[in-house]
């Protein structure tokens, strides 16, 4: 049996969002605390599987640091540190890219998203991501993985590399690990396409509510989120086919803490010119002592190296072991 250890990431690869937050982060800080260790990551090798500008990389990968703190990340409580500072990750990386098979790779559908029509003109890196990811969680022989739906498949395949590990060279080394995904705000959609998922990564800024956004572009973004003409339905129910709708609920839910069903009893009926302020005053009340936290921790970098650097030790003393076991299982 393996003792549970958390472990989650998130990419360098832009400003943080409202759907990182929801579906991560504050979901990372009430993992901390619950008795099982909890171990944080920046992963900026994920990043560069898309071009990033070197200073600009630098700057997010503490600017996401800074967003971790802010949120309530605890570095006494958390290891909180950069991937490329841990080169046990891409040492695992390389051994699961040998345990991973073509045709499970060609599965993953971010991979597609993301590389677009032009397939061709993809990094590799951005084809082998999911087995680096493989490796950022099993190098710490992690249990539970707190991640967005957009990461189910991910984890999945994480699993299907531990097993496969594990049966071609007959150990149980690796653990079974599993994705939790949980809460109202699993996959937050962009406020200009309801069948989009907001990301950090999309071109539009007015698509995403970013977490260093001040009250006023919060509400703007809020007014002008994409909609349907019908007032709110009075029940969950009526949800059900207005994506628009059930994404603006979701995420009040998720900000507020209360179920669905419980926001629904509050504003279940509102036409949108009255629910769109009180969601606009919600995320404003709870976002912007984040954000402003934020800034007070980016004013100080070296103190943000220092936490880093300090968790990279304490994650290389967990991960550095399971390689050299790792090595000796396969032979090297
Ligand atoms: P992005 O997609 O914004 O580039 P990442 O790929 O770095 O973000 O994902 C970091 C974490 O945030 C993952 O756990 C992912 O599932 C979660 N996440 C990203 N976007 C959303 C969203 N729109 N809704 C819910 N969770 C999300
Ligand atoms: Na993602």
């Amino acid at each position: 049996a393996f003792t549970p250890r958390v472990f989650s990431g998130i990419q360098p690869s832009g400003g943080l969002t409202l759907g990182n937050y929801l579906g991560a982060i504050k979901r990372f800080v009430d993992m901390q605390g619950s008795g099982i260790e909890t171990i944080y990551c920046v992963v900026d090798m994920h990043a560069i599987t898309v071009w990033q500008d070197p200073d600009a990389l630098r700057r997010q990968t503490r600017e996401l640091t800074a967003g971790y703190l802010a949120a309530g990340l605890d570095p006494t409580r958390s290891i909180l540190f950069n991937q490329s500072q841990v080169p046990e990750h891409a040492q695992l990386a390389w051994i699961f890219n040998c345990v991973a098979r073509l045709g499970w790779m060609n599965r993953m559908t971010q991979f597609k998203d993301k590389a677009g029509k032009n397939a061709e003109k993809a990094s590799l890196g951005l084809y082998a991501y999911p087995a680096l990811m493989a490796a950022d969680i099993l190098v710490y022989h992690a249990t539970h993985v707190p991640v967005g739906e957009d990461q189910k498949q991910h984890v999945e395949l994480t699993r299907d590399i531990a097993a496969k590990f594990n049966h071609d060279f007959k150990t149980d080394f690796f653990p079974m690990t599993a994705p939790v995904i949980e809460g109202a705000a699993t996959r937050v959609m962009s406020l200009r396409d309801g069948s989009k998922k907001m990301s950090k990564s999309d071109p539009s800024d007015a698509s995403r509510i970013n977490m260093t956004d001040d009250a006023d572009a919060i509400a703007k973004k809020i007014r002008k989120a994409k909609t349907d003409p019908e007032p709110l339905p009075e029940s969950v129910e009526g949800l059900k086919d207005r994506p628009e709708a059930r994404n603006l609920v979701n995420i009040y839910a998720a900000l507020s803490g209360d179920t669905v069903a419980d926001v629904m009893a509050q504003v279940g009926g509102k036409p949108f010119g009255e629910f769109k302020p009180l969601l606009a005053d919600l995320a404003v009340e709870k976002l912007a002592p984040i954000s402003s936290e934020m800034a007070r921790y980016m004013r100080d970098p070296a103190e943000i190296d220092r936490i880093l650097k300090d968790g990279a030790g304490r994650a290389r003393a967990i991960a550095s072991p399971v390689v050299q076991k790792t090595y000796e299982i396969v032979g090297m």
